[in-house]
């Protein structure tokens, strides 16, 4: 009885999370990382339901079935079943593998350190993060990384929608991580190495952006936002940012 107990819980708890992935997935998609993250959680899911329920259903129907076996027997070896559940296993993960290294593996997805790829989209923006204790600060470097930023920010990441980002993310003292979760971005921040992300922001708006490092007594207060505009308004943005430090 107990177990089937467990069985039924099992069963209702692979329901509630089935009807939980669904508001969640109804998003609109703030970037092509969050979009592509989304899709394999989705689809690791869609693969997840029906063996969850397969499997509770086997074992509710087997606890009910034999509950008043009197002179219960050891199953017999079965090497017809075992091939099959060995061979359905190994189809599953594989799929779960490939999956998932096709997202991994994206440069929009996993930060790569050192040296970046070729630019394949035009017009990329640069900017640096730098992480502090406590707080962050952006270098906006325009079409490439150059020593004299076109602009800088404290404490409010800019960027520019539907343009492809480059994010170069270093720290100036210690241990930290920059992780913006509704734009599906996330790097550790070393002091002397630079972890570098790529994302395009879909949606304009306002994102938290958050250390997710332990890195101090004020690790907890050591948030940001991260702003994405409009293109022409972000590209005005930089242009007033050069004028007022010009003059
Ligand atoms: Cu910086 Cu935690």
């Amino acid at each position: 009885m107990t177990r089937r107990r467990v069985g039924l819980v099992a069963l209702f708890g692979a329901a509630l999370l089935a009807l939980a992935a669904e508001p969640v997935a109804a998003q609109p998609s703030a970037s092509t990382t969050v979009e592509q993250i989304w899709e394999l959680n989705l689809n690791l899911l869609y693969v997840a339901i029906p063996i969850t329920v397969l499997v509770e259903g086997i074992l509710i129907y087997t606890v009910w079935r034999f509950r008043n076996q009197d002179e219960p027997l050891p199953t017999m070896e079965n090497r017809r079943l075992e091939i099959t559940w060995t061979v359905a296993t190994a189809i599953i993960l594989l799929f779960v593998g490939v999956a998932s290294y096709q997202v991994l593996a994206s440069p929009y997805v996993t930060a790569e350190a050192g040296a970046q790829a070729d630019i394949q989209q035009e017009n990329p923006e640069h900017i640096e993060v730098q992480a502090y204790r406590y707080g962050w600060s952006f270098y906006y470097n325009g079409s490439s990384f150059q020593d004299n930023a076109a602009a800088t920010s404290t404490g409010t990441l800019r960027m520019p929608a539907d343009r492809e980002v480059r994010l170069r993310i270093t720290s100036r003292d210690w241990l930290h991580a920059f992780h913006v979760p509704s734009l599906g971005l996330k790097s550790d921040a070393f002091p002397g190495q630079y972890n570098r992300l790529r994302t395009v922001p879909t949606e304009p708006g306002t994102y938290q952006l958050y250390c997710a490092e332990y890195c101090g007594s004020g690790h907890s207060k050591m948030l940001g936002e991260v702003v994405v505009m409009p293109p022409d308004e972000y590209d005005q943005w930089i242009a007033d940012q050069q004028n007022q430090s010009s003059n």
